[in-house]
C-alpha cells in the first residue's frame, strides 16, 4: 500500500529517526535517511539496504541553509513530490544548568536545531509536500515541552527543568498548531509526537523505553487516513496536554 511513497527523516542516522526509517520502510515507503554525517549516514542507509528497506541517504545538516537547498533539489529532481517529512533532528544543550543561569549560547544554540532548523526544512519542503495526495508532517516533540506537565509539581517530567530542550519543544508544538491552521482545507496533516522517555544517545541512553516503542507513535501519525487529525499532540497513549 505504501509503495512508492516516500518519507524524509531528519537525523535518521541513529535513534529514534533510524528506527522510524526501519518500520516505515518495512511497510514498503523509500525512506530518504536525512544526515549531517555522511559516514554514519551511509552506514544507516546500508544497515537499512541489508533488511531489505529501500533506503537513500539525503545529507542535510538543518542549520545550514545550503544543505536544505540541496535535499530539496535532489528529492525534486528524483521523486518530483515528497509524501512525509518527519522532523526527527533535534540536540538537548546545557544540561540541568537553572534557568536563571543558563548560558545562552546554548539556548541559541538548541533552538537553531530544535526550531528554526526544524521550521526551515518545513518550509523548504511545502512545495513537495503540496504535491502529495496524502502530505504527512510529524513534528518530533516532548512531554518535556508540554506546559501542563511542566507546570504540574506531581508530574514525572517535573524534575527535568531544561530551558532550552523544553521551551524549544513547546515552540515546535506551536509550530505544529499554527501551520495546521494554515492548511486545515488541504490534505496535510501536520501533528506533533511525544516518543516518550527512550534509551538514545540524546539523554546517554538513560531512558527505560526502546526506540521500537518510540517510532511507533511517529509512524503512526506519519501513516494517518484522511479523517486523522491535525494540529494535535500524541504520545503512544492517545493526546498529550499542550
Ligand atoms: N530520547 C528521548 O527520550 C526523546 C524523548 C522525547 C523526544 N525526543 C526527540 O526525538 C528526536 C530524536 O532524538 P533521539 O532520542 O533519537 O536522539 P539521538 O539518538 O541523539 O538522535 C538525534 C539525531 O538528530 C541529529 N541531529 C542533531 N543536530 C542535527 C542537525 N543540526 N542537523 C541534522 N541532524 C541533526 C543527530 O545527528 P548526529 O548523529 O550527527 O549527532 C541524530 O541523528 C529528537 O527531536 C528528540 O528531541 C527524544
Amino acid at each position: 500500500m505504501n509503495i512508492g511513497k516516500t518519507v524524509l527523516i531528519t537525523g535518521a542516522n541513529k535513534g529514534i529517526g533510524y528506527e522510524t526509517a526501519k518500520q516505515l520502510g518495512d511497510i514498503g515507503f523509500t525512506v530518504l535517511i536525512g544526515s549531517r554525517n555522511e559516514q554514519s549516514g551511509r552506514e544507516a542507509v546500508a544497515k537499512l539496504a541489508n533488511e531489505g528497506v529501500e533506503a537513500r541517504l539525503i545529507l542535510l545538516d538543518v542549520t545550514n541553509q545550503s544543505t536544505i537547498d540541496s535535499a530539496v533539489h535532489q528529492i525534486k529532481q528524483e521523486f518530483s513530490s515528497l509524501d512525509v517529512l518527519i522532523n526527527n533532528a533535534g540536540v538537548s544543550l546545557g544540561g540541568a544548568t537553572p534557568p536563571s543561569q543558563f548560558p545562552l549560547t546554548d539556548l541559541k544554540e538548541t533552538y537553531e536545531t530544535n526550531f528554526f532548523g526544524l521550521v526551515a526544512v518545513t518550509q523548504a519542503l511545502l512545495p513537495l509536500l503540496k504535491k502529495s495526495p496524502r502530505g504527512r508532517i510529524v513534528n518530533l516533540s516532548s512531554g518535556l515541552g508540554s506546559l501542563t506537565y511542566n507546570s504540574d509539581p506531581e508530574h514525572e517530567h517535573a524534575q527535568f527543568n531544561l530551558l532550552a530542550y523544553n521551551s524549544s519543544k513547546a515552540a515546535v508544538n506551536m509550530l505544529t498548531v499554527t501551520l495546521a491552521k494554515e492548511f486545515k482545507d488541504s490534505p496535510l496533516k501536520i501533528n506533533s509526537a511525544d516518543p516518550g522517555f527512550t534509551a538514545t544517545d540524546l539523554n546517554g541512553f538513560t531512558g527505560p523505553g526502546s526506540v521500537q516503542q518510540a517510532a511507533a507513535i511517529v509512524v503512526r501519525l506519519a501513516t494517518l487516513h484522511d479523517d486523522g487529525p491535525t494540529g494535535g499532540f500524541f504520545d503512544a497513549s492517545g493526546e498529550v496536554p499542550w
